[in-house]
């Protein structure tokens, strides 16, 4: 996978040498390039933004200069007619823009399996106010798949650490990446029966007066699938309801049916509904 960031601050993706995205560096699997916007920059102080037209507080980044970036990056002359026909999107190694954006969907996991597909990545960085909106405009007008994605519901200084987020959450899903391929199938959010994953214990069995539950050490795995499931249910009921919300019923065995109804929910619908 080509991934490419632009950005004011380049340097911070200096810590994408560190850890396993460093070996999957080394190893080929991934390649990162990442840019200074301000080298596209022709005025002497190299600015990238600017006030924001119909007032309001900040700087907004200016289009011309990403637009310079960005057809260098892409791929796309500068004098490119827009076209309606999506031949570009489909193309196997087409690439993606990404925008991170605090007013954009949020990201997730199926975003990140989604995008794990893709050839070439293009991240797009923005900072103060953000980026001019036709930006995305202009470059979905000429066939590019552009994606802005929010990764949660604060506001950050810049796009940069959103993009950190949603990189390793794409790349880890890469053939290779990981070492233990399976860790990945049974995390939460995997799957469209997406529930929060099961607590998890190591050894020892007891520690500072803590005993893990006894069936995880039983010996039995039909029993400590059982209890994992049930446990991902509890904890899931509790802590992100909508998930349970979200899930289909025709997917629960009679197990899952039952602890659900123990929990408080009516499952003889599509989804789940909360009683009381
Ligand atoms: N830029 C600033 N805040 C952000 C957020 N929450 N998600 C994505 N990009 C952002």
């Amino acid at each position: 996978m080509d991934i490419d960031i632009v950005s004011v601050f380049p340097e911070y993706f200096d810590v994408l040498n560190l850890s396993l995205f460093g070996k999957a560096m080394e190893r080929g699997l991934v390649t990162v390039r990442a840019h200074n916007l301000r080298d596209w920059t022709h005025d002497v102080h190299q600015s990238v933004d600017d006030t924001p037209v119909g007032g309001g507080a900040g700087m907004v980044m200016k289009p011309e200069v990403w637009a310079e970036c960005l057809d260098e990056l892409l791929g796309i002359p500068a004098d490119a007619p827009a076209n309606t026909d999506a031949d570009t999107t489909t193309a196997p190694d087409a690439p993606v823009l990404i925008f991170p954006n605090p007013s954009a969907p949020l990201f997730t996991q199926q975003d990140a399996t989604e995008l794990s597909h893709a050839g070439h990545l293009v991240f797009g960085c923005g900072r103060y106010e953000g980026y001019d909106a036709r930006i995305p405009q202009y470059y979905r007008a000429r066939g590019v798949d552009v994606r802005e994605y929010s990764i949660g519901d604060y506001v950050l200084n810049g796009g940069e650490v959103a993009v950190s987020v949603m990189l390793e959450a794409i790349t880890r899903l890469l053939p290779g990446f990981m070492g233990n391929a399976a860790s990945i199938v049974e995390e939460s959010y995997t799957g469209a029966n997406a529930l929060l994953e099961h607590s998890q214990y190591t050894k020892p069995a007891t520690w500072r007066g803590m005993a893990v539950p006894p069936v995880l050490i039983s010996g039995d795995h039909g029993k400590v699938d059982r209890f994992r499931r049930d446990e991902a249910l509890e904890k899931t009921s509790r802590l992100r309801p909508d998930l349970i919300a979200h899930l289909d019923c025709a997917a629960l065995d009679k197990a899952d049916r039952k602890t659900l109804i123990a929990l408080g929910w009516e499952v003889s619908g599509a989804h789940p509904r909360k009683l009381g």
